[in-house]
């Protein structure tokens, strides 16, 4: 292989940058030329001004910055065969062969259809701030964004204190609870209502009915925004409902788990992937993500890491009702 491309797909995560770096720098020193490919399959499809040649210089500087250089999209046109069928067109004639792509679920889809129908190979690495690939202990971004909301939640403890109020703080995962469930511990919240769960809203009304006997005199949840009854403002108008003369403020932490500089975790794991990706792709593999597991760098194919799901740590999961006492 002489030429490969690289971008980044789906939702941003902190890291990104810094598994660029790695992927460039890795295939200069195989004497293999990179394109950044702009704004993921959506560059992909446009060419042009989308399709730049990179070289060491231009990753310089990227390794503590949040976001993607690269840009990124959830293209709809590449899901249509016509917007394939250009993409290819595009890659052809910068003469790419191979791909290496950075995202998520919808990323590694579009890749395995892609290969399926136009045989150009792609390694994946995990880029979500969400932890929900099968394949990887860890994804590049969920260091960082469990940081960002564990600071929110320290914040917000300070406040819910002094006025001795009930909060439920929501965090990102729309099909996942990983960050829910590890702002959960590290903030110290006493509940936690995630979308694996199908736990209903009970066992909230439960905890709060009988908080009073606790002497507790303030409270945080954690709800993961997909979980099954609904994001946090759903839940505290279910218990306004419920409880009578219970009262909660709603805090939505947002899009701000998506930015900010990588933690020094997610950069080593990023720049490990970024390495381990392109070595694969050399190395003849394709359609594989490559993640991390048990600290070993491990390949999953495309269609694994897409299809199974990744278990929630239970041990985790038990020790909340242990700790909220
Ligand atoms: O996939 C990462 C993620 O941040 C999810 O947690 C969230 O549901 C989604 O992206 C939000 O996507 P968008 O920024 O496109 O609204």
């Amino acid at each position: 292989m002489k030429k490969i491309g690289v971008f980044t797909s789906g939702g941003d995560a902190p890291g990104m940058n810094a598994c660029v770096r790695a992927v460039v720098r890795t295939a200069i020193t195989s004497n293999v030329e990179v394109v950044g490919i702009m704004q993921g399959y959506k560059g992909m499809i446009e060419g042009g001004e989308n399709f730049v040649p990179l070289n060491s210089r231009s990753v310089g500087n990227i390794i503590q910055r949040g976001g993607t250089i690269l840009k990124s999209s959830r293209s709809k046109a590449f899901m249509t065969t016509e917007g394939r069928k250009q993409a290819h067109k595009n890659l052809m004639a910068e003469g790419i062969e191979g791909i290496i792509c950075i995202g998520g679920n919808g990323t590694f889809t579009g890749a395995e259809i892609f290969f399926n129908e136009f045989g150009i190979p792609s390694i994946g690495a995990p880029g979500t701030i969400d932890n929900d690939l099968y394949g990887t202990d860890l994804t590049i971004g969920f260091d960082t964004a469990i940081n960002t909301a564990v600071d929110a939640i320290d914040k917000i403890r300070d406040t819910a204190d002094s006025h001795g109020r009930v909060f439920f703080i929501e965090v990102m995962g729309r099909d996942a609870g990983f960050i829910a469930l590890a702002a959960t511990i590290a903030g110290g919240a006493e509940m936690v209502m995630l979308p694996e769960v199908r736990e209903d809203h009970h066992k909230l009304i439960d905890f709060f009915r009988s908080r009073q006997q606790s002497k507790k005199s303030f409270s945080i949840v954690v709800v993961a925004e997909g979980n099954f009854e609904g994001g946090a403002m759903a839940i505290s108008s279910l218990l306004n409902k419920e409880i009578p003369g219970f009262e909660s403020r709603v805090v939505i932490l947002g899009h701000i788990q998506r930015g900010g500089s990588p933690t020094a975790y997610d950069r080593v794991l990023a720049t490990k992937l970024g390495y381990g990706a392109v070595n694969a792709l050399l190395a003849g593999e394709k359609n594989k993500m490559v993640g991390l597991l048990n600290n070993k760098i491990a390949l999953t194919p495309f269609i694994d890491s897409i299809n199974m799901k990744k278990d929630l740590n239970a041990d985790l999961l038990n020790l909340i009702s242990i700790l909220n006492n």
